[in-house]
């Protein structure tokens, strides 16, 4: 486990945000027609009623293009400026190279260094805690943190079990330096042993392509649901624990709490042993599904734009996907 505490050597704040979501959306019902499953079903066991599809020709790197210079122009930053790009993502355009170098050179970031990060859908709390950890060094004064996904087509259309979940979209951030110190603290865990719980099983070095892992199915995502259900509930409650402790808050103290949005269950157990009032919760993966890294940014974006968020409000963000890994990040919102 590693933890980033309070007395860092300078602050950092997130100082814009932007997202991009594909525009075709997919209800319930329509997977009702070609699945063995309902609308009421989906809706009672998760609470998403229908989530976003990429079109065809689009990849993980062309949804962040658009959330990144929707995030930058927002504050008229020039990209070239930026010194570092970092995507999170499990649904990379190639396992090599990676995503970030594709992005940054569509947005011409061309002084940046990029690269991924992979931590299942908890890849944006790891994202955010490695650009605060370069602009609270003073190594870099401007980190774009990403979290694209297009779940869409790493899916078994065929497996109501998982298809039904999951969805498409992405969200920017720009970290930058503050005087105010205003990303308070984090926590990121990890226990691989869960790792057969969630995964991809083939396409990697474990076990590479073939007409055979093709024919089974094997390069989409699999996941033994009510393990992961379980995990997620019990590492999010420890978890947001640990950063009110380490800054020395309660719940009381949290303005909006925005988990990873996974299913509605988990977010309303997670919330309930923490003690949240519904007012400090914010959902919308009713309309989203998962978007695993990029849950969390849409959440931030949406819930800024229609006042659930506002300048000055301490934000509770947790994290929990493959790996098994979780992560948590205690922050004032300052945009
Ligand atoms: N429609 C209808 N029936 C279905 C569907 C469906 N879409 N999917 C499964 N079922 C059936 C199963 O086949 C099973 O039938 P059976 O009893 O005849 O065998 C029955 O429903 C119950 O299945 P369970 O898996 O026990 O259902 P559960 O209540 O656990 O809900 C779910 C499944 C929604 C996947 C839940 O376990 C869950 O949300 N787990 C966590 C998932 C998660 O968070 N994933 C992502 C985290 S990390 C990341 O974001 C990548």
């Amino acid at each position: 486990m590693i933890g980033l505490r309070r007395g860092l050597v300078r602050g950092a704040r997130i100082s814009a945000l932007g997202v991009y979501v594909p525009e075709r959306v997919l209800t319930n019902d329509e997977i009702s027609q070609f699945l063995d499953t309902s609308d009421e079903w989906i809706m009672t066991r998760t609470g998403i009623r229908e989530r976003r599809i990429a079109r065809v020709d689009q990849a993980a790197s062309d949804l962040a293009e658009v959330a990144a210079t929707r995030c930058l122009e927002s504050v008229g930053f020039d990209p070239e400026a930026l010194d570092l790009v970092i995507v999170t993502t499990i649904s990379p355009d190639h396992i090599m190279p990676a995503t970030a170098s594709i992005v940054a050179d569509k947005i011409g970031a061309t002084r940046a260094g990029a690269f991924d990060v992979q931590a299942g859908c908890t890849g944006f709390v790891y994202g955010l805690a490695i650009a605060t950890a370069f602009v609270s060094a003073n190594i870099y004064q401007n980190v774009l943190v990403l979290g694209a996904e297009v779940l869409s087509k790493m899916l078994d259309w065929e497996d109501r079990s998982t298809c039904v979940l999951f969805g498409d979209g992405a969200g920017a951030v720009l970290v930058q330096p503050t005087d105010n110190g205003s990303i308070f603290s984090f926590d990121l865990g990890n226990d691989g042993s869960g790792a057969p719980s969630l995964l991809v099983p083939a396409g990697g070095s474990r076990q590479p392509a073939s007409f055979e892992t093709v024919r089974t199915h094997e390069h989409t995502m699999h996941m033994t649901g009510s393990e992961v259900f379980k995990f997620a509930t019990r590492t999010v409650v420890g978890s947001c624990q640990k950063v009110l402790d380490d800054a020395e808050l309660t719940v009381e103290d949290v303005d909006l709490f925005v988990p990873h949005q996974a299913n509605i269950r988990i977010i309303e157990t997670a919330a309930r042993r923490l003690g949240f009032s519904e007012g400090q919760v914010f959902a919308n993966l009713d309309r989203y599904g998962n978007t695993s890294c990029a849950s969390i940014p849409i959440c931030l974006h949406e819930a800024s734009q229609n006042g659930r968020l506002k300048k000055g409000d301490t934000l509770l963000m947790a994290g929990f996907g493959a790996g098994l890994t979780w992560g948590s990040c205690l922050t004032k919102w300052e945009l």
